[in-house]
């Protein structure tokens, strides 16, 4: 009995507070217009001050769209510089409640603790704001967070999940038919690693009699060593020496489809009805910068190399991913070049100039946002796991990644393990010596002997 008063009263008390907040309009412009004050971003001149004047105030299904005209003298990098001033001053200072949030609470001994939660929680709760320069300056106000974990999802043919905007939820795919090559940047530990997973995932899902895998991984096989032995993976590397052959791989097979191609008389492999796509997958590439070898010196002795320096090895992957990025397109060759480096020629240029699609997780300032996206930004991103940059010739989004866990990657990859038995692996490697690869490439060797050979 006392608990159904106490209940029945706090419902009571909060229902008239939510009609209340609800007759009142948000003031948000006014905040705004108080922050552009203080904040010097209105200009005075003399006796006249100009102000950064509201054109337009749109409510929108996510929030509220606010379009300013720009005092003289004011540009808009002059706004996003106070970015977070604007977003601290439209940060909630009082309670608001809404209908909602009732719907929400449930009807147990626990309500005022859950109430209690609930009050903190909106008390603290910060709005997300975005700035957008389109001739006017746009200011954005979010209702709700955008979502920072994101399950993950498959899609569809040769289309594999980039993520979720924050308008409508609405999920963003690459279409790697049009989009062959891409770049994926970011600082170390924000989700490159995570979105190759990702996107690997869903094409086995999708495509797994189609796709071909050419892995490079120079963190050691940490990354993608899961699919070191799947029927779908051609070669795969852990070393720069590894990476070569991989990549030598993949080009010759990549001529070996253009030859083909010419045989029918096509262009493309869509004309050709060839439904083989390669995938070539780099897993930090900033490991095959030649200028940061160590050992640069080939040794020649009577006319034969008989030791290729460390630099050669990295001048020549880089040249065989160039030649890929070049060609690969019609041929159904696709390249994924991942780095955390934010700094010069990490990323071969013909390699980014021929990658429509660039992916760009958190970096550390703006030089290193310009290396991946030709443009600042990605330092501006939330400090937020998974969240970036999508941008592609014609559209640019902010975007959450799908998060990606082992279970899903089992799933994925447990139907297409092919066994294969250390006699095989040994006899391989016999057969290899001359070549005296390490131990973790025998494996790989063997699946490129027999395709290549
Ligand atoms: N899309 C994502 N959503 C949420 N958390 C993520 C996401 N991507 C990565 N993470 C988290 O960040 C960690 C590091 O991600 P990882 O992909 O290994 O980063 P990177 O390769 O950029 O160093 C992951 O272990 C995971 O906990
Ligand atoms: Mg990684």
């Amino acid at each position: 009995m006392i608990f159904e008063t106490v209940t029945t009263l706090a419902f009571g008390a909060l229902a008239l507070k939510a009609r209340l907040s609800q007759t009142g309009e948000s003031n948000d412009s006014a905040k705004l217009q108080k922050i552009f004050n203080v904040t010097g971003l209105n200009v005075k001149d003399g006796k006249e001050t100009y102000t950064t004047q509201l054109v337009k105030r749109k409510v929108q299904p996510w929030g509220v769209e606010y379009k300013y005209r720009l005092p003289l003298g004011r540009s808009f990098e002059d706004y996003q510089a106070k970015f977070k001033t604007i977003e601290a001053g439209l940060a909630t200072r009082r309670v608001k409640w809404e209908i909602k949030d009732f719907r929400e609470l449930k009807l147990t001994k626990d309500i005022i603790k859950d109430i209690q939660t609930l009050y903190k929680k909106k008390l603290s709760h910060k709005k997300e704001v975005e700035l957008v320069d389109d001739n006017f300056l746009i200011i954005r106000v979010y209702n709700e967070p955008m979502v920072t974990e994101l399950p993950w999802f498959a899609g569809t043919g040769w289309k594999v999940p980039v993520g979720q905007i924050r308008e409508q939820n609405k999920k963003i795919f690459l279409d790697f038919e049009k989009i062959p090559h891409i770049v994926l940047g970011g600082a170390t530990r924000y989700g490159k690693s995570n979105y190759i997973n990702t996107l690997i995932c869903s094409l086995l899902y999708t495509k797994p009699n189609c796709v071909k895998f050419h892995l490079i991984d120079l963190k050691g096989g940490v990354e993608l060593s899961d699919y070191e032995n799947l029927e779908q993976t051609v070669s795969i590397a852990y070393e720069p020496e590894e990476a070569l052959e991989t990549l030598k791989g993949a080009y010759n097979s990549m001529l070996e489809v253009q030859k083909r191609l010419k045989k029918l008389g096509k262009k493309k492999v869509q004309d050709a009805g060839i439904e083989e796509r390669h995938f070539i997958i780099i897993d930090e590439v900033g490991e095959l910068n030649p200028d940061e070898a160590v050992d640069k010196k080939d040794i020649v002795k009577d006319g034969v190399m008989i030791h290729k320096s460390e630099k050669t090895i990295k001048l020549e992957c880089q040249l065989y991913m160039s030649k890929i990025a070049r060609l690969g397109a019609g041929l159904g060759f696709r390249q994924i070049l991942a780095t955390q480096y934010g700094t010069g020629d990490i990323i071969p240029r013909q390699c980014k100039q021929n990658s429509d699609g660039k992916l760009c997780f958190r970096v550390q300032n703006g030089t290193a946002s310009n290396v991946v996206l030709n443009g600042e930004g990605a330092e501006k991103l939330p400090d937020i796991k998974g969240r970036a940059i999508w941008q592609t010739p014609t559209k640019k989004f902010i975007l959450q990644t799908p998060l990606i866990n082992s279970t899903v990657i089992h799933q994925a990859i447990e139907k297409y393990i092919v066994e294969k038995t250390k006699e095989e692996v040994n006899e391989s490697a016999n057969e290899n010596t001359k070549t005296s690869k390490p131990q973790t490439r025998k494996h790989s060797l063997v699946i490129e002997e027999t395709r290549f050979s």
